[in-house]
């Protein structure tokens, strides 16, 4: 089993290229079932993208991969596919879940596994379910699979979601572009992966509107045959590096990407007195001496993200006073803090809430990383730590960090995976 193995106290100093999002990849990997020839540039190669990838062959897409250019081709022909994903391909990954809606609308049924819980919360598919059965999809459960078919195709509806959630409008938009008639999803994610893909849906023929939280599926135009499309940066990638540099950047810059869709996460680091420039396509990190404690709710986009939640904790670790998070997405989500308070953070949760006191020396220690997210804090408390610290269970990382060791060295850092 793998393991990293970091030394910390070491000033960071350099460049950091973002990758393209994985969030954005996985529901666009799956659109692809609606399309002929795809194209896709800027693609992260994390562990993610290669389930989905493998999922996709296993429906009966043709992939091609060309990793030095990080550009993959996907074709579908409508007479070899499969409308089944099986538990293996769906157990590890939970965006697996998004053929679901592409299988139904195209070929009328589909066989999808249910996903189960995962570290950070039981994760249930209700909210797709129920868009799916309002575009008149006939569902049951059965022996751990969703079952759902839709004899004479599905048919437009007016959707509004009880609550928030990405993945269910997602399933929800790729089932509505094939449905007869419009759709209009109310209460939606209106995440910038979620625009990439309307982006993707509408250069393939949709006719899709965006107002407020309100998707508009209109309609379509004659579905092109060949597109290309470039993945759009990873926001979560970008903001932990913003974040890392305001707990042991000495001068960073954050490039390909776009400040604006940060302005929420760019304006709490302000807050906690970071000093960020932002260019158009880069954002500028200077050293942060007198970290301030802030007070955080994580919400759904524009808000500030659950996915940014564990990271901005171990900055909090380190800002004078009582800095707290309300975890407002998952209710299992503080499974870095056992492991930080190993490390000699003074953090205490109730209910929802972490409270952090600080500031707090960090002592290197050997940790368990539970999920992506948390298993990069682990990494962030390792670079500020004293001492060395070993991270076990890294394959967690793997899932979404594309060359993480290799971008933090290029900064100085003295990382290193044995
Ligand atoms: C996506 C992201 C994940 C991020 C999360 C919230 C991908 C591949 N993953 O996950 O990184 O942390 O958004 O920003 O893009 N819920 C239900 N019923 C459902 C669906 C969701 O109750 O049918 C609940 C969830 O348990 C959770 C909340 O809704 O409490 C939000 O989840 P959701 O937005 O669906 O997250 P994902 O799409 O799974």
């Amino acid at each position: 089993m793998q393991k990293l193995l970091i030394k910390g106290k070491k000033e960071l100093i350099g460049n950091i290229i973002i990758s393209g999002s994985k969030n954005a990849t996985l529901p666009i990997l799956a659109a692809s079932i609606l399309a002929n020839n795809v194209k896709l540039s800027n693609v992260p190669l994390v562990k993610d993208i290669f389930t989905m990838l493998d999922l996709l062959k296993f429906i009966g897409l043709k992939v091609k991969i060309k990793k030095n250019k990080k550009i993959i081709q996907l074709n579908c022909n409508e007479k070899n596919i499969n409308t089944l994903a099986p538990y293996k391909l769906v157990k590890t990954m939970r965006a697996g879940v998004l053929v679901l809606g592409p299988l139904l609308t195209k070929f009328k049924k589909a066989k999808v596994s249910l996903p189960g819980g995962c570290a950070i919360g039981t994760r249930p598919v209700d909210l797709h379910l129920f868009a799916l059965k309002k575009l008149g999809a006939k569902i049951k459960i059965k022996d751990g699979y969703i079952i759902a078919e839709a004899k004479k195709g599905l048919l437009g509806a007016n959707i509004k979601f009880p609550s928030i959630s990405v993945g269910a409008t997602e399933n929800a938009l790729l089932a509505a572009v094939g449905a007869k008639g419009q759709t209009i999803l109310s209460n939606c994610a209106i995440e910038p992966e979620i625009l990439d893909l309307i982006l993707f849906l509408k250069k393939l023929g949709f006719n899709i509107k965006i107002f407020g939280r309100k998707i508009y599926v209109i309609g379509k135009n004659s579905i092109k045959k060949k597109i290309n499309h470039k993945i759009i940066f990873d926001r979560i990638e970008a903001g932990t590096y913003l974040i890392l540099a305001n707990l042991i950047g000495k001068k960073i810059k954050i490039q390909k990407i776009d400040p604006k869709i940060l302005k929420y996460e760019i304006n709490t680091l302000k807050k906690m007195g970071a000093k960020i420039t932002s260019a158009k396509n880069s954002i500028f990190v200077l050293e942060n001496k007198g970290l301030k404690k802030i007070s955080i709710v994580t919400k759904p986009y524009p808000g500030f993200p659950t996915d940014l939640q564990a990271q901005l904790m171990v900055l909090m670790t380190q800002a004078k006073g009582i800095s707290k998070i309300k975890e407002n997405i998952f209710e299992n989500r503080f499974m870095h803090v056992p492991e930080l308070k190993r490390m000699g953070a003074n953090i205490k949760i109730t209910n929802k809430t972490a409270i952090i006191y600080g500031p707090t020396k960090l002592t290197g220690a050997e940790v368990m990383a539970t999920d992506l997210r948390a298993s990069v804090s682990l990494v962030m408390a390792g670079l500020i730590a004293d001492n060395r610290t070993i991270i076990n269970r890294i394959y967690h990382l793997d899932r979404g960090y594309e060359f993480l060791e290799s971008k933090l060295r290029k900064c100085d850092a003295i990382i290193r995976r044995i």
